[in-house]
């Protein structure tokens, strides 16, 4: 009886197997078919990239870069028709150079932007003193806004400080600046601020 029950449960189990191994086909049977999609998907993939590349290539033969231009140092935009302001520079030979600029630009800018011998070597951040300009006239040195105490600071160590000096980085052109001249020195002192620095 034992036995019968035995054999009845392996008859069970056998059925079971049976089952398991009829699931096991489906799973290997699904698997090949997804093994054949994907191959199928990689091979029409494959076969995009083999037709659409030579189609690139002809119509773009070579791979061309383009660039945005970044604005410099002494970059201007031009003033706008009947905005236009005039100023001369007086460089070390006293030779005028006379340009017209817009509100808002900086004599840095305008006499880099002119390549007139400014340094400016702390990039207009008020931290040396070799953008130093000579305003020839003082009553267009009043016109100029007061200069702030790092101006002061940076100008004391200006070489040939005068009652008018300033510093070109600091100085933005107004329409009360319409016609200014200011003189470049002979020699600038390249002092930075960060030379005082305790070390
Ligand atoms: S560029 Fe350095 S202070 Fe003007």
């Amino acid at each position: 009886m034992a036995a019968k029950r035995v054999c009845s449960s392996a008859l069970r189990l056998s059925g079971a197997g049976a089952a398991r191994k009829s699931t096991g086909a489906r799973s290997s049977r699904s698997f090949s078919t997804q093994h054949a999609n994907w191959t199928t998907a990689l091979q029409a993939k494959h076969t995009t990239s083999t037709t659409i590349l030579p189609r690139i290539q002809a119509t773009h033969p070579q791979r061309r870069f383009s660039t945005t231009p970044t604005p410099q140092h002494g970059h201007l935009d031009p003033p706008k028709p009947g905005e236009e302001l005039k100023i001369t520079f007086l460089d070390q030979t006293s030779q005028p150079h006379t340009f017209t600029v817009s509100a808002g630009d900086n004599l840095l800018d305008i006499a880099q932007a002119n390549d007139l011998e400014m340094e400016g070597a702390c990039g207009g951040s008020c931290a040396c003193s070799t953008c130093h300009v000579i305003v020839e006239d003082e009553a267009y040195y009043e016109k100029m806004d007061e200069p702030d105490d790092d101006e002061n600071d940076m100008l004391d160590l200006a070489f040939g400080l005068t009652e008018t000096s300033r510093l070109g980085c600091q100085v933005k052109m107004t329409r009360g600046l319409d016609g200014v001249v200011v003189r470049l020195p002979s020699v600038t002192r390249n002092l930075q601020a960060s030379d005082f620095k305790e070390k």
